[in-house]
């Protein structure tokens, strides 16, 4: 009981790690005033290039993955490990350091993902780069891929517990991308290598 009281919160600290507005801080560069705002990896490569976008993005793929690989070290149960994984995203979209708010879980979930399902983190991950190489936008391909790992699982027969993770996670996922929804129905959604203009 206790060590899974203790599991969740770690994994929400570990999540609420704000790795994008750190690395933009230490350039100088308040991430919130820039590009879409998002503090993830791809309005960090959107406003200050490769280097820093591939760090945020390991980093917040390494938070999830870490939180269920620190449950399984407590040898708690996979599902409880797939709750520790949920509870990193959480962490992650709201975060303690951010004045609860924080990224898209985009990278965080493929993190999860990756480590309670290695087979269907490997089968959305071409889906989901399709989707944003072919339209240019980061987002669809992200909610495309969300939606991809519930099918997939769904026909792999996995538990009902990582099929319930797997749809919380689509569901933030979906809630987390309200304005790039509206954006992408509008058609002013940014294309991924449009450049936002370098802050002063
Ligand atoms: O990294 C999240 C991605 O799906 C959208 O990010 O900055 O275009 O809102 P952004």
């Amino acid at each position: 009981g206790l060590l899974i009281v203790l599991a969740v919160l770690l994994s929400y600290l570990l999540g609420a790690v704000p790795a994008g507005t750190w690395v933009a801080r230490l350039r100088g560069v308040d991430i919130r005033t820039v590009g879409s705002g998002n503090s993830g990896a791809t309005n960090v490569q959107r406003s200050l290039g490769w280097g820093p976008g591939l760090m945020v993005g390991c980093f917040d793929i390494l938070k999830g993955g870490l939180a269920v690989w620190l449950a399984r070290q407590l040898h708690l149960s996979e599902s409880v490990a797939a709750l520790c994984g949920l509870c990193a995203v959480l962490g992650h979209n709201f975060s303690v350091f951010s004045g609860f708010r924080g990224g898209k879980g985009v990278a965080t979930s493929f993190g999860v993902l990756l480590l309670i399902d290695p087979l269907a983190g490997a089968a959305i991950f071409p889906i989901a780069f399709c989707v944003m190489y072919l339209t240019r936008y980061v987002s669809a391909g992200s909610m495309v891929g969300a939606v991809s790992a519930l099918v997939i699982e769904a026909a792999l027969n996995r538990p009902w517990w990582e099929l319930l993770i797997s749809l919380i996670l689509a569901a933030l996922m979906f809630y987390q991308h309200r304005q790039n929804i509206v954006r992408l129905r509008l058609g002013t959604e940014s294309r991924f290598g449009q450049r936002v203009a370098a802050p002063a």
